[in-house]
């Protein structure tokens, strides 16, 4: 049987990756099999693709550029990582997927790559490939960014690139991810990450039996 893809959704400090772990060691409990990763860089070429999108100056490169990076990486984690996974019947959880792309590369730019582009990048990358459920994770950019500065001092590489960017562009990203996020209800679910990390994990543990049958 073929492994559940699970992506994680939101803008910065809204506590992802924190909840993709306990959410994996909570599968794993409950005996379903499953590989955590990230975008950008959930592989080993992807993570010189990372180093080059995340760390430096946050005007080093156009929005197309970035966007094409941002695929390149996608088609690798896709290709070495994501569907042999989901193959051999393990459950992938990513730390971000296109969108990302979508949020920060057309909303938080201000539509200077076109949506188009990106979707027939997304067609040419995945086609019809889709995750079974993304969990966006939503709050307010000003406590977001500060959970997110706090986390910036402990980490050994400044990949601050886009924490630098200012409140208006963090605004405009979570509109655009709730945006996203309205269009494919199916798909998604909106879940306030304004709370603590328990009540949160609670939540998506929730969400995921429920959708699931994991009990
Ligand atoms: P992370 O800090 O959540 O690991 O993500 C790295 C940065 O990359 C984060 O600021 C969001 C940004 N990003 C994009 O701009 N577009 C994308 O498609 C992805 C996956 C991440």
């Amino acid at each position: 049987m073929q492994g559940k893809f699970i992506t994680f959704e939101g803008g910065e400090g809204t506590g992802k990756s924190t909840q993709l772990k306990l959410l994996a060691e909570w599968l794993r409990l409950h005996g379903v099999e499953c590989v955590e990763s990230k975008e950008p860089g959930g592989t080993e070429v992807g993570k010189d693709i990372r180093r080059l999108l995340v760390c430096g100056d946050k005007d080093k490169m156009d929005p197309v550029a970035e966007a094409l990076l941002y695929y390149a990486d996608r088609r690798i984690h896709l290709t070495q990582k994501i569907w042999p996974t989901l193959e051999q019947g393990q459950w992938l959880l990513s730390d971000r997927y296109a969108d990302s792309t979508t949020a920060y590369q057309f909303f938080g730019y201000k539509q200077r790559v076109r949506r188009e582009t990106l979707d027939s990048l997304y067609h040419l990358v995945a086609g019809d490939f889709k995750p079974d459920l993304t969990i966006l994770l939503d709050i307010d950019p000003k406590i977001g960014l500060e959970r997110s500065f706090a986390k910036a001092g402990t980490m050994s590489e400044k990949e601050t690139r886009f924490e630098s960017r200012g409140l208006e562009f963090h605004n405009l990203l979570r509109e655009g991810f709730l945006e996203i996020a309205k269009s494919e209800p199916q798909r998604f679910v909106i879940l306030d990450a304004n709370t603590t990390i328990e009540n949160l994990h609670q939540e998506i543990v929730r969400v995921i039996s429920e959708r699931f049958g994991i009990k």
